[in-house]
């Protein structure tokens, strides 16, 4: 089959590693990330495994922080721990100088135990519960983003009991449509996200008068994998446009939390630049001044997707109506990305010599019994011998954090590459650690 003009928008392998500069094919050992090949790591592991580059996630936090300051901007950076939550990353980002944005009871505890200080986690999420709030509360984070009227009557009652008081920030539902896949949009009207923005002014002077409560600013989140500016910049407007509603009421607005969802190029189109936000950001908010005290920024994937892969093996090559099946070990369990919103991942092969063959094109499948359970359609690959190797791209965001054991899948080992070095970062879920929670009852015995 030879299509070529249909994909011709396709990067090939070479492509798509000389795009990723934590990539390099060697000649000897094959594909390595940050140096380090992902042969050795997968003989030592087995597969499929996620491999994280240290140095990646380093230089993109870097980045964005130099970006920021770069436009003048006095900007906090709170990794988004729902992309990657491994102790190892966050421990990452957390010697870097982050905070954290968390969104359930878990993910605080994760930061915690990570070393994120709680005066550097801001608490978002839709739906807290009591017991989420309560921890919030006793660890006195910096800041709890709130999404309802109702919520904040739970907060101010729970700070009250508590004897503590809540830096609340209303988070905004600016109504724009971020242009992403719907399932990741959060912006628009109909979206269960956030507060309308035409209540917001009521809701903040009502939290003003609220005991246990301290408004002390906004936030707003559109969406993920955005990569134009222009939905931020309307969103941005209306953000700005209510503080200055606010502070024209004699309110006090001392944070500008412009959230997360910065998109990245999964297929080597352009992704969004941190620059390009930064002025954004600075034409929305430039003109509030130094009153404006802190802007908080929630990125997750930017700063985690391009620093991880996912090892797998081809269990075998299929050929079925027409169309050549890759097999692989790892499936949807491990990473749901392209089952859940057709997502585009890059796939190329371990070894040099694959790298470099002929090819045609192939689906690339894992072996759950799902016809959603596919990677990749239609993609040209080297003919690939049982037990080769292939490399799944840009998996270090939303990618272990979703993985499920579905199929009886045991949750598969990560490592993670820093320098010279590697190590594992999380065993291979042993088999019977599946039902260990499991019991049967006693007349059944
Ligand atoms: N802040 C809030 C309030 C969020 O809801 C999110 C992501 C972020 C920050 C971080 O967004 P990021 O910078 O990573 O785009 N599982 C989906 C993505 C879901 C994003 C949910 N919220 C995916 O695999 O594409």
């Amino acid at each position: 089959m030879n299509d070529t003009a249909v994909h011709a928008d396709e990067p090939s392998i070479a492509e798509l590693i000389a795009a990723r500069p934590q990539l390099r094919m060697d000649a000897m050992d094959g594909l390595l990330l940050e140096g380090v090949p992902l042969n050795a790591i997968a003989d030592a592991l087995g597969t499929p495994a996620w491999v994280y580059g240290a140095g990646t996630m380093r230089a993109r936090y870097g980045a964005l922080a130099d970006a920021i300051r770069a436009a003048g901007l006095d900007a906090h950076i709170h990794y988004a721990v729902k992309a990657n939550d491994h102790l190892a990353v966050l421990r990452v980002f957390a010697a870097e100088g982050a905070g954290a944005d968390v969104v359930s009871g878990g993910e605080l505890a994760r930061a915690l135990a990570a070393g994120v200080p709680a005066s550097r986690v801001v608490f978002s999420g839709v739906g807290k519960t009591n017991d989420e709030l309560w921890l919030a509360l006793s660890h006195d984070v910096a800041q709890i983003n709130v999404e309802s009227a109702e919520e904040l009557a739970r907060l101010s009652a729970l700070a009250v009991a508590a004897n503590a008081t809540a830096r609340v920030a209303l988070r905004v539902n600016p109504d724009v449509d971020a242009g992403t896949h719907g399932k990741i949009a959060t912006g628009r009207a109909g979206d269960k996200f956030g507060i309308a923005h035409d209540e917001i002014v009521p809701l903040y002077r009502h939290a003003a008068a609220l005991p246990g409560i301290r408004p002390i600013g906004l936030a707003v989140h559109i969406g993920s994998q955005i990569r134009s500016m222009a939905p931020y910049r309307t969103a941005f407007a209306r953000v700005a446009d209510l503080v200055r509603a606010l502070r024209a009421e004699g309110l006090s607005v001392e944070v500008a939390d412009c959230g997360g969802g910065l998109g990245i190029g999964y297929r080597n189109e352009p992704e969004a630049s941190p620059a390009a936000l930064a002025g954004a950001i600075r034409a929305a908010f430039g003109d509030l001044g130094v009153r404006l005290v802190r802007l908080v920024l929630e990125p997750g994937r930017w700063l985690v997707a391009g620093a991880g892969v996912l090892l797998a093996s081809v269990i075998q090559e299929k050929h079925s109506g027409g169309v050549r099946f890759v097999v692989l070990d790892a499936a949807m369990n491990d990473l749901l990305r392209p089952s859940l919103y057709e997502a585009w991942h890059g796939v190329v092969p371990v070894a040099a010599a694959d790298a470099v063959a002929a090819t045609t094109e192939a689906d690339i499948v894992g072996p759950v019994c799902e016809t959603g359970d596919t990677f990749a359609r239609a993609r040209r690959l080297p003919k690939l011998r049982n037990n080769s190797r292939v490399a799944i791209l840009d998996a270090g965001a939303y990618g272990a954090v979703m993985s499920s054991t579905y199929n009886a899948r045991p949750l598969a080992a990560q490592a993670m590459v820093d320098g010279e070095n590697w190590a594992p970062i999380r065993a291979r879920q042993p088999v019977e650690a599946l039902w260990q929670a499991e019991c049967i009852p006693d007349w059944m015995e």
